[in-house]
């Protein structure tokens, strides 16, 4: 295996599956037996997963909300498919533990580092919830955010394209994919990767970015196994 522990980012959109809103079940389920199987081969599991099927703060603010009270409601969004990723991963009996930033104590556990890290060493799938707990910070700064201060080997960006790529894939048929570049030529050639923020933090400490596309059915399990799959951004 190529990875010990990893922290997983998982978009909020793409729990929606074909729907316009909320959760497909049939994604959900998807993806928990894509992470069963890799926790099945003893690597330890972190998750962070965006709230943008229910709620994105800059979207409210866009409409006039204030953005604090929207990016409030956003990392609450981040905690309900936290719940509804935790059930699914339960339901293939696979152990979990929900950590928030913001504390919802009936509902979960406080985050706790060194809890945390007990959880993943004890095999059990970790997802953090709530974001960093602070407005104006993405879902994807909080992996990056989380990935350090756990300690993992990588942080993988399921997305719905399949790597990074010169142009927009979605717009330009030429395109050509990168299978690996690094943090500086990210940078100089002006692609996007993540907010500069996530991407920062992640560029200072040494943290690779893979991205890649969790939607095809065996990429999580290929990737960890050592396979090129997706980007790789690094030193
Ligand atoms: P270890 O005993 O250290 O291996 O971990 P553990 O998570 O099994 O122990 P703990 O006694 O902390 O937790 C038992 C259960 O209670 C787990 O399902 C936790 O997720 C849950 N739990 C622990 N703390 C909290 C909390 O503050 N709020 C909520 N809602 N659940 C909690």
């Amino acid at each position: 295996m190529q990875y010990k522990r990893i922290l997983l980012k998982l978009s909020g959109e793409a729990l929606m599956g074909d729907r316009q809103y909320g959760i497909d079940p049939k994604r959900l389920e998807e993806y928990a037996k894509e992470i069963k199987e890799v926790v099945e081969k003893g690597i330890q599991v972190a998750i962070v997963i965006g709230g943008g099927n229910i709620f994105r703060g800059v979207a409210g603010a866009s409409n006039g909300m204030d953005r604090v009270q929207g990016d409030h409601m956003g990392m609450l969004a981040t905690c309900i498919n936290g719940l509804a990723l935790q059930s699914a991963l339960e339901d293939q009996d696979v152990h979990t533990r929900l950590q928030t930033a913001l504390e919802i104590k009936e509902v979960a556990e406080p985050y706790i580092k060194r809890k945390a890290i007990r959880h993943l060493e004890k095999g059990r799938v970790v997802i953090f919830g709530a974001g960093t707990g602070n407005p104006y910070f993405t879902t994807d700064t909080a992996a990056v955010l989380r990935a350090i201060e756990i300690n993992a080997d990588a942080i993988l960006k399921g997305t719905r394209v399949d790597g990074v790529y010169n142009a927009d894939p979605e717009k330009d048929k030429n395109a050509v994919k990168f299978d690996s570049i690094s943090f500086k030529d990210v940078i100089t050639k002006g692609l996007k990767v993540m907010d500069m923020t996530a991407f920062t933090l992640s560029e200072e400490n040494k943290l690779p970015i893979i991205i890649f596309d969790m939607n095809k059915v065996g990429n999580l399990m290929k990737l960890v196994s050592g396979e090129k799959i997706g980007t790789v951004v690094d030193v």
